[in-house]
């Protein structure tokens, strides 16, 4: 039999699918390289960074965080109280372990205990969370007796030179209003602005910054996608709805307080986690859309909303909901950012598990199952800081019950974050998550977050000696190794100074113009052999293009400092500086005076100098070029 006229007559097929396969494949090589691209996969080389070298400004609000359900103890009366007592289809308990809050750490007790444990780590703000259901344990009816003990706590922590942080809403709520529907129904919402009304009247006075809700993705994610929180739904319509409810609830609260008389100088943010989904094959298209959709319900679709107004909670076949409100740009002072960890992502062919979490084994994990990764808390900073406001990291920590990559995770995310400082991004503080362990809700208690342990059975608190880095980084805010009081990307303190000619300026009346502060001395050597550079590469060069250096003399009476000018043959101008004031401003006291400080036309420092070293000048002087 002959075959061959057969095989003729699928050549025609077999040229569409070549063609088909080709293109196919063209689109999806194409396709990657160009995700990968617009999306690269930042992971720096930790062997050669050095994460020690990084410095805070001196007036960063370094904290520690909990929340009320967490800590507190005997909470009764609230939504988790009923979820850590139910079991789910197959009878088992919702919470690790069968565990439940019970008298968690006995903060509500402990806490003045726990006040001067915060003051021996050195840290000066706390942030916790005011427990709904002990100030309103029936709707309508408060219990003021508890809304005192908040006070009272406020008044300590503020004894003990550490400022309060409050957050209204840190995943519970009372009993009634979980019965009510909580956040699943719009109108519910005047039942949370009139608990944050009372409570913010009460305690506005001691508490300069608010956080309205805590992580409403965490909150929407665990207890209406995967259930694991309660009400244990998995509805992602419902999912979307809650979410539209929580933001307009933050936004409704956010006014609402405000408006309050005399609420101007109160802060108050929301907060919001991040977790990346990234493609775990970064080849694989499926990978790539599937991190799409959750990075888009998780994260851009809530900032967004709160940016524009406008967004959707939208995943494919199962959810868009349109979410408007004209009063979310402005409802921020701030944004609080909870930065952990990434998740990565690989898609099925499954509908019924379209895509599941994978682990890579290069990585470092914590106990929680995902891996340490301080690159992405820079991404974080930078994705939140595109809301214009100013950032409060809010809650950053791992569980590791063997203590042994506690300092690893503290040096390297304290580095991003510091990467973040001196791209210009406006971190105000940071809040390790978490002072002391805790009830880690579905986990129960086998996660140990906490810098200080305790002790399951006594509840005694004992420091881990894995937080050590924390400390030390808190404790720093002296000077750095060069005897810098200041560091890069920081606001250059305000003063006024005295030139030798008499005239006085104010340095932030020189905004607009770029400006060097020579720091000097007659007896300074270094000084000497460095000035001549600086009055021909930097001021002869740049003085008509909006440059300003001023030489600043320690501590030396007027008569000398004209003499030194002369001496040194130098025409830019050269101001006094009685008992090194603002040499202190800048640096150490005690420490070596040859400094350059150059500060941009925002008044923001860019370039710090110390001694006179080849090098460090001309990357000076090219610094100052660029600025020009
Ligand atoms: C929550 C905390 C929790 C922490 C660690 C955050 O998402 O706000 O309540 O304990 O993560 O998992």
């Amino acid at each position: 039999m002959d075959e061959r006229p057969r095989i003729r007559d699928l050549r025609p097929f077999l040229k569409v699918l070549t063609l088909f396969l080709g293109t196919f494949l063209i689109g999806w090589i194409g396709s990657v390289i160009y995700l990968s691209q617009t999306y690269p996969d930042i992971e720096w080389d930790w062997d050669n960074i050095k994460t020690s070298d990084i410095h805070f400004p001196l007036n960063f609000a370094w904290g520690t965080a909990t929340a009320a359900h967490q800590v507190e103890g005997n909470n009764t009366n609230n939504n988790w109280y009923v979820w850590e007592r139910s079991v789910d289809d197959q009878g088992v308990s919702r919470i690790h372990d069968n565990d439940s809050s019970g008298i968690a750490a006995d903060h509500w007790n402990r806490y003045l205990e726990d006040i001067i444990l915060m003051k021996d780590l050195g840290v000066n703000h706390y942030r916790f969370s005011i427990e709904w259901s002990r100030i309103e344990p029936q709707k309508g009816f408060y219990d003021l007796e508890a809304l005192s003990h908040y006070r009272k706590m406020c008044k300590a922590l503020l004894n003990g030179g550490i400022t309060p942080v409050v957050t209204l809403h840190h995943f519970t709520h009372p009993i009634w209003f979980e019965n009510m529907g909580a956040f699943e129904n719009e109108e519910n919402i005047d039942h949370f602005i009139q608990f944050s009304e009372l409570v913010f009247n009460e305690l506005m006075n001691l508490v300069p910054i608010w956080c309205t809700f805590n992580e409403p993705s965490v909150f929407v994610a665990q207890g209406y996608f995967n259930g694991i929180f309660p009400p244990g739904k998995k509805d992602p319509v419902l999912a979307g709805t809650v979410l539209e409810n929580m933001l307009n609830a933050h936004v409704r609260t956010y006014h609402k307080l405000k408006s309050i008389p005399g609420a101007e100088e109160n802060q108050i943010g929301l907060v919001k986690n991040i977790f990346q989904f990234d493609p775990h094959r970064r080849w694989h298209l499926l990978d790539w859309a599937f991190s799409k959709i959750l990075n888009d319900v998780y994260t851009n679709a809530p900032l967004e909303f709160l940016s524009t107004g406008n967004s959707s909670f939208y995943m494919p076949g199962m959810v868009d909901n349109e979410m408007s409100n004209p009063n979310a740009p402005g409802s921020l002072d701030f944004i609080g950012l909870n930065y952990y960890s990434r998740m990565h992502v690989r898609g099925r062919i499954n509908p019924a598990e379209p895509f599941v979490f994978d682990t890579r084994e290069q990585d470092i994990m914590t106990d929680m199952g995902y891996p340490l990764y301080a690159e992405g808390f820079y991404r974080a900073l930078k994705t939140i800081s595109k809301l214009g406001v100013p950032i409060y990291v809010t809650e950053n920590g791992l569980a590791d019950n063997t203590d042994n990559i506690r300092p690893l995770f503290i040096e390297r995310y304290l580095y991003a974050m510091n990467q973040a400082i001196k791209e210009k991004i406006e971190i105000l503080g940071y809040f390790y998550w978490s002072l002391m362990d805790n009830f880690e809700w579905a986990e129960g208690y086998s996660m140990k977050f906490g810098l200080y342990e305790v002790d399951p059975v006594t509840k005694d608190r004992k420091l881990r000696k894995g937080s050590q880095p924390f400390i030390d980084m808190v404790n720093k805010r002296g000077a750095d190794e060069r005897g810098y009081v200041v560091g890069v990307g920081e606001m250059a303190p305000d003063f006024t100074m005295q030139y030798i000619s008499g005239e006085k300026v104010k340095l932030s009346d020189l905004k607009g113009n770029v400006v060097v502060l020579q720091f000097t001395a007659s007896w300074c050597s270094v000084c000497r052999l460095e000035m001549p550079h600086l009055e021909k590469d930097v001021w002869q060069a740049y003085k008509n293009r909006g440059l300003v250096l001023i030489g600043v003399d320690r501590d030396e009476p007027l008569d000398t400092v004209i003499k030194f000018q002369k001496e040194m043959g130098t025409t830019y101008p050269m101001a006094l500086d009685p008992e090194a004031n603002i040499f202190g401003l800048f640096a150490d006291k005690n420490s070596g005076v040859t400094r350059n400080i150059v500060i941009d036309k925002d008044g923001k420092i860019v370039f710090l100098t110390r001694l006179f070293e080849e090098k460090e000048y001309q990357d000076m002087i090219k610094k100052i070029k660029s600025l020009l």
